[in-house]
């Protein structure tokens, strides 16, 4: 059984659909510890009810990202971590963690990555004029979102949406899309190698699920 954590800083539904997935007969991993840097996070509340252990960790009183970061590597280690997710977790990883988890650590994005990183994918996407956007699971590195595409899941932009609806419809896709890419991963089906990201069964990274629009 893969043993994850599962990083976050706000509310927590991407968290969520990783708990109600592993609730799951069958599913081959299991979410080892809860982590945050925000002490009042909702997504701190539903790991506590899920009684999934937490790991409060404030930033703030760190000298350096280095130093915060040795401080996170240390607690999830105690947990046993194999795999890090990263679920709206909004600080940006030093190599100190990274390096401490080569290759094991993925994030989960509002749009259809390399187009609109950072932290307004959404409304990039929406004022970029694009028809089509979505959601990107990926391993993270150094860049922001710029590590190895794992899984991707499209929705239409429609000329009604703002902010708020489109955001919505990529949310409901991300509460699909991550969980499958953990499950597949708890599989032993997910290869990272280099740059590439081998998937087994999944031609193609899109093809790992049909997005519902
Ligand atoms: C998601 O949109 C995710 O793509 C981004 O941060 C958001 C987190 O939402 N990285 P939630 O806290 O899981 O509801």
């Amino acid at each position: 059984m893969l043993r994850a954590a599962v990083l976050a800083s706000g509310n927590g539904s991407n968290l969520q659909a990783l708990i109600d997935a592993c609730a799951a007969s069958g599913f081959p991993a299991k979410i080892a510890v809860v982590a945050s840097n925000v002490p009042g996070a909702f997504a701190l509340e539903r790991a506590r009810k899920a009684a999934l252990p937490t790991v409060v960790l404030d930033h703030r009183p760190f000298p350096s990202r280095e130093d915060y970061d040795r401080a996170l590597v240390a607690a999830l280690q105690a947990h046993d971590v194999e795999l890090v997710c990263l679920a709206g977790f909004m600080r940006l990883l030093t190599g100190v963690f990274l390096g401490a988890f080569p290759s094991r650590v993925i994030n989960i994005h509002p749009a259809l990555l390399p187009a609109f990183p950072g932290m307004h994918g959404v409304r990039q996407a929406l004022a970029s004029g694009v028809r089509i956007s979505g959601c990107t699971v990926h391993v993270v590195d150094e860049g922001t979102d710029t590590g190895p595409i794992i899984a991707q899941a499209a929705v239409p932009v429609l000329p009604s949406d703002d902010e708020r609806t489109l955001a919505e419809r990529i949310h409901r896709e991300e509460h699909a899309l991550y969980p499958a890419v953990l499950r597949l991963w708890g599989e032993g089906k997910v290869r990272v190698v280099g740059r590439q990201v081998q998937v087994e069964g999944a031609p193609s990274a899109l093809s790992l699920r049909n997005p519902s629009g």
